[in-house]
């Protein structure tokens, strides 16, 4: 398969929300993707980046669709007081015709490579609980349920908890 990876660039972003799209409808949640491109461009190539891009994209005679931008890597620095700093791996998707063929593979080697020059001390992410077949992917390289081992759990306020928190706005 001739491919190749890339970082993404401004001209890449309705590329990036089709996947991000494909990727909630695979996990059943598509009606929750509210990002516009418009607010891509300018969180992903302004003067803070807030993620950072990995494109895979098909080359030459396998093109067959005309949709070279075939799979993508989300992903940010964070920051772990205990052990310094950690990839955070946010979405990685591969269209279903072209699975199977180390494409995957190949996207978390170039994020490995990266985050080791980066002096990362590891790779997070999170995976939705019913999606066996990417949890068995990751445990097959090494990972390990941090939910099950160590009992986290997840949390998020949502904007409107935001709101009752906030300072109110001086008269
Ligand atoms: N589809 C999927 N996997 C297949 C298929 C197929 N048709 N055929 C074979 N496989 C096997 C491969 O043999 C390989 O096995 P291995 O783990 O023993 O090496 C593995 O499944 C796939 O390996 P790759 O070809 O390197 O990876 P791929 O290009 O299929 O990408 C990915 C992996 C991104 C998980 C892809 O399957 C996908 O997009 N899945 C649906 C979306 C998803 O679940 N994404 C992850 C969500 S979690 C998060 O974003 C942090």
């Amino acid at each position: 398969m001739d491919f190749i990876l890339r970082k993404a660039e401004p001209r890449d972003v309705s590329d990036i929300l089709r996947l991000v799209k494909d990727l909630a409808k695979y996990e059943d949640m598509e009606k929750q993707v509210m990002l516009t491109e418009k607010e891509l461009l300018e969180d992903g190539f302004g003067d803070t980046p807030f993620y950072h891009c990995i494109i895979a994209e098909i080359q030459g005679e396998r093109r067959t669709d005309g949709q070279p931008v075939v799979g993508f890597a989300m992903y940010y620095f964070t920051y772990d007081p205990w052990v310094g700093k950690q990839l955070y791996l946010e979405e990685f998707y591969v269209m279903e015709q072209y699975r199977g063929l180390g494409l995957g593979s190949r996207l978390l080697r170039h994020l490995s490579d990266l985050a080791i020059t980066m002096r990362c001390s590891g790779m997070m992410f999170v995976v939705a609980e019913n999606n066996e077949p990417s949890i068995q992917f990751y445990k097959r390289r090494g990972a390990e349920d941090l939910s099950q081992e160590e009992g986290w759990r997840l949390f998020r306020f949502d904007k409107d908890s935001l709101v009752k928190m906030a300072a109110p706005a001086e008269e």
